[in-house]
């Protein structure tokens, strides 16, 4: 299964990415959790200790590589690169491994001046296809905010989308907006999981908005997943009884094991 977490900005998506690629990794799975937003948090909340996180380089980050496989040194723009560069020993070669996840962390291509055909995004957007299209381990993709990534493309060839809400209207907004984008890019599986759900107002509110839209589960706000990100540790572990369950049960409904 290569599913992608997606949402409006701050909702949970890197707490959810990260406590899913290690729930699956516990349950005998092999894992890839891909950082794909450039503003990339998804190692910290897998846990990854702050001198080893300092040290991870993302793929946006390795010059020689970009320029060997496109042709094209990084941050230059207006020369001929190739759009489908070898891709295929990457993961492999540069991943991080961390309780039994390999992480690979995209980051973020120099900004230039028109469209962001850059070398390094023609790296990463080809890296990502490979991922999610030719490798046979579970993906898990923590995505950027919002839906600008959705019109790049960044997502697509996954089997799933998991949108992730709070309570707050907005939020639900972004998420709706999110779901029938990737209805008209084919992306036939949506489903929602509600978060930092605080009472039975804002689950009566989380079901009310999203109940028909396909809810896998709403979790509980929690001091102790808000203090595991200001701590550096990791969301997995901080979980709570309850919120594990919920997560164990989006596991189930999002049938991982059947199909890819
Ligand atoms: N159920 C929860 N209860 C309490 N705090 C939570 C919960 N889920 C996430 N948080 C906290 O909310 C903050 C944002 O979470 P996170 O970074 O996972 O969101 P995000 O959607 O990935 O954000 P961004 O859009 O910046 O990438 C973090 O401090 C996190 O610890
Ligand atoms: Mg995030």
């Amino acid at each position: 299964m290569k599913l992608a977490v997606s949402g409006k900005g701050g909702v949970g998506k890197s707490t959810v990415s990260g406590a899913l690629a290690l729930m699956l990794a516990e349950a005998g799975r092999r894992v890839l959790a891909i950082d794909a937003d450039p503003d990339a948090n998804l190692a910290d909340s897998l846990g990854i200790p702050a001198a080893a996180r300092e040290r991870l380089v993302s793929i946006a980050r390795q010059g020689e590589l970009i320029e060997a496989r496109t042709g094209a040194r990084p941050g230059t723009y207006g020369q001929l690169f190739t759009l489908n560069p070898e891709v295929s020993d990457i993961a492999d070669r540069f991943a991080y491994a961390w309780r039994n996840v390999n992480l690979i962390v995209m980051g973020e291509a120099r900004k230039g001046g028109g469209g962001c055909m850059c070398p390094e995004n023609a790296l990463i957007q080809a890296l990502i296809d490979n991922l999610v299209l030719d490798r046979d381990e579970d993906v898990v993709m923590d995505m950027e905010a919002g839906i600008e990534h959705l019109g790049r493309g960044t997502a697509r060839g996954v089997d799933a989308m998991l949108v992730v809400c709070e309570p707050g209207q907005r939020s639900i907004d972004c998420g709706v907006k999110i779901a029938e984008m990737c209805a008209d890019l084919g992306l036939e599986r949506v489903a929602f999981l509600g978060n930092k759900s605080a009472s039975d107002a804002d689950d009566a509110f989380l079901r009310d908005a999203l109940g028909a839209r396909g809810l896998l589960g709403i979790l509980r706000w929690s001091d102790a997943l808000r203090d595991a990100d200001r701590d550096g540790v990791s969301a997995r572990d901080h979980l709570g009884a309850e919120n594990e369950a919920v997560l164990r049960q989006v596991i189930g409904k999002m049938k991982w094991g059947i199909g890819k």
